[in-house]
């Protein structure tokens, strides 16, 4: 059984093994003083898996009240922020009790913010239910809502106890929200390389339990180095600000794994253009994302991106931090001021300009 251990200020081990569902309440007993858990889902999942996990924390000794949210990004919001605090006070958690995440990363970032602001802060596990999730989301401790203003504007950092992650939930995934998450998969053997790169090989023959600890152990590393996003960690948002751009011009109807995969292999062909990178990078790296179903080619001119590109939430001042591939197994951090964009984003998105 694969487990990481993330050596944060309050460290916690990820673990990820097929079966692991059946077996949360038995593995989380140890960890958690107290035995009331407030089991928090969405209404997509919860038919699925959320049985499943109650009979799990219940065989070993947890009262548990379950809470079902609307499946969707609009759950990532004030009014269900405040409606999950009420279950928890209604239900008398106390500060040595818990709360169990399982879903997405919407039921991830919600539960977790909740888990962060009641009582000040009380214990949460990840029991991540998608790709993205499972690679990315459920690990690290950022949490947050959405405003009106945009996404994840409000939240905090609050590491989870522990992450138990069952692969064979994401058999039951669309096959779209599988892809979605492929898209962050590849960015994380962008950044890393090898192992990754050989283990996606070839689609038909993924060990997805090796793949998704693989791209834990990397999270894992930039979490560690870095646990409060100031520094090495931004390397995360690597095909993020140009997949931001795209996203935007869509008005969402580009899905946010598609727009990451446009936006890697931007950031290949600026990185390219700039002399960062050998000349094949961006073909090498539009071609795993192909293989694994992605889009590569923005349907947008930089004309259309621009606007959004200076609306990115991780700009800082004038200046935004651009993730540009040198190779696979490393990428660097380019800051960027907003006023050298329009020279930019051609580089970023050749030929371009003139399309519909
Ligand atoms: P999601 O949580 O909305 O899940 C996508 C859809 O899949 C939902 O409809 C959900 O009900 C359904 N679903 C979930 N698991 C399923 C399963 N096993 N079988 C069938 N259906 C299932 O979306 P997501 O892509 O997991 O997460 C996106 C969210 O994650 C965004 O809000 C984003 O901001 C956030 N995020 C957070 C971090 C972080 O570090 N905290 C990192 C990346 C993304
Ligand atoms: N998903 C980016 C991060 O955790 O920093």
């Amino acid at each position: 059984m694969p487990t990481i251990t993330v050596r944060t200020a309050r460290p916690y081990d990820v673990t990820i093994q097929t079966g692991l569902l059946d077996r949360v309440g038995e593995c989380s007993a140890p960890l958690l003083p107290g035995r009331t858990a407030a089991l928090v889902t969405d209404s997509t999942v919860d038919p699925l898996y959320g049985d499943r996990a109650q009979a799990s924390l219940e065989a070993a000794g947890f009262r548990v009240c379950r809470l079902v949210l609307p499946a969707g990004e609009q759950t990532k919001c004030l009014s269900r922020l405040g409606e999950t605090l009420e279950f928890l006070a209604s239900n008398r958690l106390t500060r040595t009790d818990a709360v169990f995440a399982l879903g997405g990363g919407v039921i991830g970032d919600l539960a977790g913010f909740a888990s962060a602001v009641y009582l000040r802060g009380i214990r949460y596990v990840q029991l991540p239910t998608t790709l993205l999730a499972a690679v990315d989301s459920s690990v690290g401790g950022k949490t947050a809502i959405d405003l009106a203003a945009g996404k994840n504007l409000a939240g905090a950092f609050h590491q989870p106890a522990a992450v138990f992650c069952d692969p064979t939930l994401l058999s039951t995934l669309p096959a779209e929200t599988f892809s979605d998450g492929c898209a962050e998969v590849v960015k994380y053997a962008l950044l890393d390389g090898e192992p990754l790169r050989t283990l996606l090989a070839d689609p038909a023959k993924v060990d997805w339990e090796r793949v998704v600890a693989a791209c834990v152990a990397v999270k894992r590393d930039l979490v560690e180095k870095d646990e409060h996003d100031l520094g090495e960690r931004m390397l995360l948002n690597l095909g993020h600000t140009f997949g931001h751009a795209v996203e935007q011009a869509s008005a969402l109807t580009v899905t946010h794994g598609k727009a990451v995969a446009i936006g890697m292999v931007a950031a290949s062909r600026l990185a390219a253009a700039l002399g960062l990178c050998g000349a094949s990078l961006p073909a090498e790296v539009a071609e795993l994302l192909t293989r694994y179903g992605l889009p590569v080619e923005s349907p947008y001119p930089p004309s259309r991106l621009l606007p959004a590109m200076g609306t990115d939430k991780k700009r800082a001042g004038q200046v935004l931090r651009l993730v540009l591939p040198e190779r696979f197994g490393k990428c660097v951090l380019r800051e960027t001021p907003v006023d050298e964009l329009p020279s930019l984003l051609p580089l970023a998105f050749p030929g371009k300009e003139g399309n519909p």
